[in-house]
């Protein structure tokens, strides 16, 4: 039987070089193959080697690297609206904190959502959807968190879930209820109970809860104890962790087993060593840096010390207007000190343990979902260098050419 497609004649493939999580010395290395074929069959890759592949239909690959498609595991997708006025007021040196705390910040973008009927912001977060995997982003992980109350909390996941069937992009549903406390909660823990008892309601709907656990939103006790009651119900954790001020996050991931904790840009040393240590996946996000102009994570420091280091986009209104895998790899490389093969893996297979999808996805490998970006290079590591050129030739995605 012919397969369905087949790359054939790939000038080179770059893949993560065995199955996730990669820590530490680990995700310096890529496996590289040349000249060879790859054949697909029924969404998953079903051949990767030198023989001769007959197939239903060719991708003539001798211009070509390919790599694994970009998880993106961490986005506040679905959303509407511009903060284009928050971005102007910070050239003129307030901060993302001062501009929260007098009220805007996650507040303006939860008031545009409350208010937005369920088919607009569908229908633009679809269309980020597209734009994402024309770059070669296929698996998208979503949060709510700009409904912060029950009705559009929901609302927000269930457009998850549609966005989920209707896109041919993967998308991974977060629960972020603890985002922000709006004006009609009298406390933080009032909220935050308010917050735990939909835990029931979320079943069906995201098996994951997030937390903003930062100094002036939730504090690290705050955050410990909404979690440990998501954890009593079965839920995963992750957590919003050390981004603008150092506020026990990243411990805390480590100390409630988190699947991961993400920023890190304040994390201090202690903080770094016990991700290290852990399963916990530490993920940065140097986009939002960039956007905000904070320091970067310590990346380099991370893998040096033996840590699963990921990279995401963080991709909403506020902090991080970026979607483009290309540029949040280079800045992962230029700024916060990966190597190219690092930065890969950080944003294939690791990003892929980040939403426990490792066995399924972020390398080019039999049996792996066949999701993956044609790009038009001589080597691998003009994605870095070259990553403003729209290098990406095509992207396959369960098996089919989408681009
Ligand atoms: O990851 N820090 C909290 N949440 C987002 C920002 C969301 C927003 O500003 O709308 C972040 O930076
Ligand atoms: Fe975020």
């Amino acid at each position: 039987m012919p397969s369905e497609l087949a790359i054939l004649n790939i000038r080179q493939v770059a893949s993560p070089p065995k199955a996730g999580p990669l820590r530490g010395k680990e995700m310096s290395f890529l496996e590289i193959k040349h000249d060879v074929n790859i054949a697909i069959d029924g969404g998953k890759i079903s051949y990767v080697g030198q023989e001769y592949v007959k197939a239903d239909q060719y991708i003539d690959g001798s211009q070509l690297v390919v790599i694994p498609g970009f998880v993106d595991c961490h986005t506040h997708i679905p959303f509407v609206g511009s903060r284009s006025d928050e971005f102007i007021m910070r050239l003129s040196r307030k901060s993302y904190m001062d501009i929260m705390k007098a009220g805007g910040g996650i507040r303006s973008t939860v008031k545009e959502v409350r208010k937005a009927s369920a088919t607009r912001i569908l229908a633009e977060s679809l269309g980020f959807l597209d734009s994402m995997l024309s770059l070669g982003v296929t698996t998208v992980e979503g949060k709510s968190g700009y409904g912060l109350d029950r009705e559009n909390e929901l609302k927000q996941l269930k457009l998850l879930r549609a966005l989920d069937s209707i896109h041919p992009v993967d998308v991974v549903p977060t629960f972020l209820g603890a985002h922000a406390v709006t004006e009609e909660y009298r406390s933080a823990e009032e909220f935050l109970d308010l917050m735990a008892e939909m835990f029931d309601d979320l079943v069906g709907l995201t098996d994951t809860i997030d937390i903003f656990c930062e100094n002036g939103v939730f504090d690290e006790d705050q955050s410990r104890q909404y979690l440990m009651k998501a954890k009593k119900k079965g839920f995963k954790v992750k957590l919003h962790a050390d981004e603008l001020s150092a506020s026990g996050g990243g411990k805390l991931a480590v100390e409630l087993g988190a699947i991961s904790a993400d920023h890190l840009i304040s994390a201090d040393d202690e903080t770094l060593t016990l991700l290290a240590e852990s399963e916990t996946v530490a993920t940065l996000l140097p986009g939002t840096s960039f956007f905000l102009n904070e320091p970067f994570a310590k990346g380099r420091k991370l893998i040096d010390l033996g840590a699963i280091v990921a990279i995401a986009s963080d991709f909403n209104p506020g902090s991080c207007n970026i979607f483009d895998p290309f540029f949040i790899i280079f800045l992962a490389v230029a700024r916060c000190g990966l190597s190219v093969e690092e930065a890969i893996n950080a944003y294939t297979v690791n990003s892929a343990k980040a939403l426990c999808l490792e066995n399924e996805k972020g390398r080019i490998e039999v049996g792996y979902d066949a999701d993956m970006v044609l790009i038009r290079a001589e080597d691998y590591r003009e994605i870095v260098y070259s990553f403003s050129r729209d290098l990406v030739e095509g992207v396959i995605k369960n098996g089919k050419r989408l681009r």
